[in-house]
């Protein structure tokens, strides 16, 4: 056989079987690629973050947008995104005239994104901000609209933080996931495109009452 003919060699190829050696490599090669689209694409920017507090990227739905702002409805100030992604909620947020729209995000690919967004929509959305920050060291003591789309693994901790930080007034408003143990003063949407809203005033009464948890 000719090694340096491509038909040739694929036939062997083809005829070979897989030792396990060879599956081995495989599967390490696989892990590999599949890491390193992790890591680069997907995660950048978290080394300091703890590996349970790390949240993956995906989009909100343009549903789901809609219904998180629907939820801010008569709302007005400051309203930041945590892990804000490519900007979407909070440029739609700012459009509809919150001022200022903040994101706070650690993936660069996705500020970045985030950024030519606003650029592009920088006539009608001309109070964006991206930090790239770790929504847990951020201090949102002045905020009054919050909004979430993380993993529900991390929203108990999330909790936590918000009810230590945000002022009675601030709305905070959850997509696709729930917060875990609160009671939510408004829900919209089906399925995916579910959300949820929460005041902090009615949170922290709740949270308060001796009666928690047994009334329905
Ligand atoms: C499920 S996506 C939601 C993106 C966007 N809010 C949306 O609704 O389309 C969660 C985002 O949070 C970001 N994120 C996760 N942990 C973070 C952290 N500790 N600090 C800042 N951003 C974080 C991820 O990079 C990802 O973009």
């Amino acid at each position: 056989m000719d090694p340096d003919e491509p038909g040739e060699a694929l036939a062997e190829l083809r005829g070979r079987r897989l030792g396990g050696a060879g599956l081995l490599q495989l599967a390490a090669g696989t892990g590999v690629a599949a890491y390193v689209v992790w890591a680069g694409l997907l995660m950048p920017g978290f080394r300091r973050v703890p590996l349970r507090l790390q949240v993956p990227y995906v989009p909100a739905s343009a549903r789901q947008v809609e219904n998180v702002l629907t939820l801010l409805r008569g709302r007005s100030g400051k309203v930041v995104d945590l892990g804000s992604g490519d900007g979407r909620i909070v440029l739609e947020a700012s459009r509809r005239g919150f001022h200022p729209a903040v994101g706070y995000e650690l993936n660069p690919w996705l500020l970045w994104l985030a950024q030519f967004h606003a650029w592009r929509a920088r006539r009608r959305a001309p109070a964006v901000t991206y930090h790239r920050e770790d929504l847990w060291r951020v201090n949102l003591s002045d905020c009054t609209n919050v909004t979430v789309f993380l993993a529900p693994s991390v929203l108990p901790l999330l909790e936590t933080k918000l009810l230590a930080e945000l002022p009675d007034r601030a709305r905070v408003v959850a997509g696709r996931f729930p917060l875990p143990t609160w009671a939510p003063s408004a829900v919209i949407g089906e399925g995916i495109d579910r959300a949820w809203a929460y005041d902090m005033h009615r949170v922290r009464q709740w949270a308060a009452a001796p009666s928690r948890g047994t009334s329905v």
